[in-house]
């Protein structure tokens, strides 16, 4: 099988799927438009919620793009595994009220086996429970044996994501042998192991659902297709991970450049250095999209990340900024298909560098302060970090409580979050009080011309 890089994939798809009469879009932001359900955008599809339901009309009934994406739900596995990230990117095909299953079927084969070259005896597909008519396009027109094709009930053949349009889908593994595989005797599609890996997905929206397990028939029936360019790449270029395909590899060098260190010699460090390459991915794009680092909503996002990476830093051993040197690398690797990381640089690195420094002022005294705080725990045989110790650390020091977590998570403790939330609420009502104090003597010093302090005339 010839071998070609993220950037080639993602052109070869692209192209395809304009010779098949779509419509290419550049990829959306990553701040969804008017869409309070989520906080960033999470698939191709996510963007595009107007035109499966109706409320817009498509610029074309056929639209193709690849879509950045983040997705943070497993957040606390990214580096430990080898597959789990929060930055990816999107590859997906769509119809608006236009194609439907036989035509996204054929082209998903068409696309892996005639264009990427994949090996279509290592290719099997799978249709949800009842999905007769899926089954029999594989089955008669696409000459899939029956056995080779696998059908899997809600939880893995029915995609929805939180509220909007969705569907059952026909989702396709590629086998990647047994080098891969776990070696159990029940090891076939499905398996939790790394030999048979989902590359597309195929979902037939048909259905908007609420969020809370009511559908209702959308007026048309539309194809939403979605495939981790990463995750093809890892196939194409059969290396173990995402971390090894080439746009990510590189920045991994250049984590690995900055420590001193290398990759695969040392599990732990092996964690520290797949963080930071996801983490970022993520900040970098982020930032690229108008997202400023902050203590709430997708702010909180970016500085979480920010300061994980910041801190794995630390644990390999790298001193003073260093997110800026690789963002200049994510940039390099990305902007073929995302030009504004080229047009945002400066801004980017300047947005980087502020935040860095910021949490370097107080990123060793906390590391030490919380390490005294994981001694004393110890000592009293406890595994709850008590609230207010939380909040200290994120009050003074700038830890987001999700970093916090983390770092007692790897010593087997946690935080009390509900007491980190009680003293929060309790620094918000004094904030509150002491702003309406002052505000209570500005008004008196102006309504009456004299300045009062605490009531008393000065
Ligand atoms: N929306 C589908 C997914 O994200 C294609 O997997």
């Amino acid at each position: 099988m010839q071998v070609y890089g993220v950037n080639e994939l993602r052109k070869m798809f692209l192209e395809f799927f304009e010779s098949k009469g779509h419509l290419k879009l550049n990829s959306f932001s990553l701040v969804p438009h008017n869409d309070n359900s989520l906080l960033l955008i999470n698939s191709g599809m996510a963007p595009l919620k107007p035109y499966f339901t109706g409320q817009e009309i498509p610029p074309r009934n056929r639209v193709t793009t690849c879509q950045k994406c983040i997705r943070t739900g497993d957040i606390e596995n990214v580096g430990k595994t080898a597959r789990h990230g929060t930055f990816f990117e999107m590859l997906g095909n769509f119809s608006f009220g236009d194609y439907f299953k036989h035509e996204a079927i054929a082209w998903s084969w068409e696309f892996l086996t005639e264009v990427v070259g994949l090996d279509p005896n290592r290719l099997y597909p799978s249709v949800y429970e009842n999905d007769d008519e899926a089954f029999e396009i594989w089955n008669k027109e696409i000459g899939i044996a029956p056995e080779n094709i696998f059908r899997f009930g809600k939880k893995d053949n029915f995609w929805e994501h939180g509220a909007g349009p969705c569907g059952p889908c026909s989702e396709i593994y590629y086998d990647r042998g047994e080098k891969y595989g776990c070696g159990e005797p029940g090891c076939t599609v499905g398996c939790e192991c790394d030999r048979y890996i989902e590359v597309w997905n195929n979902v037939f929206t048909q259905f908007n659902g609420d969020g809370n397990g009511n559908y209702t028939e959308l007026e048309n029936k539309n194809i939403d297709t979605g495939m981790g360019l990463e995750r093809l790449a890892t196939v194409v270029q059969d290396v173990t991970s995402i971390f090894d395909v080439d746009t990510m590899k590189a920045i991994r060098d250049k984590v690995c450049e900055l420590a001193h260190t290398e990759y695969q010699v040392d599990t732990k460090k092996d964690v520290s250095i797949r963080k930071i390459t996801d983490h970022i991915r993520s900040v970098t794009f982020m930032a690229s999209d108008g997202v400023i680092p902050s203590n709430e909503g997708r702010g909180y996002v970016f500085r979480r990340l920010l300061r994980g990476a910041a801190r794995h830093g630390r644990l390999l051993g790298i001193e003073g900024n260093f997110m800026a040197e690789l963002a200049k690398v994510v940039i390099r690797e990305s902007k073929d298909g995302y030009p504004e990381l080229e047009e945002k640089k400066e801004y980017i690195i300047k947005l980087l560098n502020i935040e860095e420094d910021k949490f370097n002022k107080t990123i060793d005294q906390g590391l030490n302060i919380l390490a005294e705080m994981e001694k004393e725990l110890e000592k009293s045989n406890k595994k709850i970090l008590a609230g207010e110790d939380v909040f200290k650390l994120y009050d003074t020091y700038g830890f987001p409580i999700d970093l916090t977590k983390e770092i007692l998570e790897e010593k087997g403790s946690t935080v009390d979050e509900k007491g980190f939330r009680e003293a929060m609420e309790v620094q918000r009502v004094t904030a509150r009080s002491a702003r309406g104090t002052t505000l209570l003597c500005y008004q008196r010093w102006t309504s009456c011309g004299f300045r009062y302090y605490n009531d008393q005339r000065c």
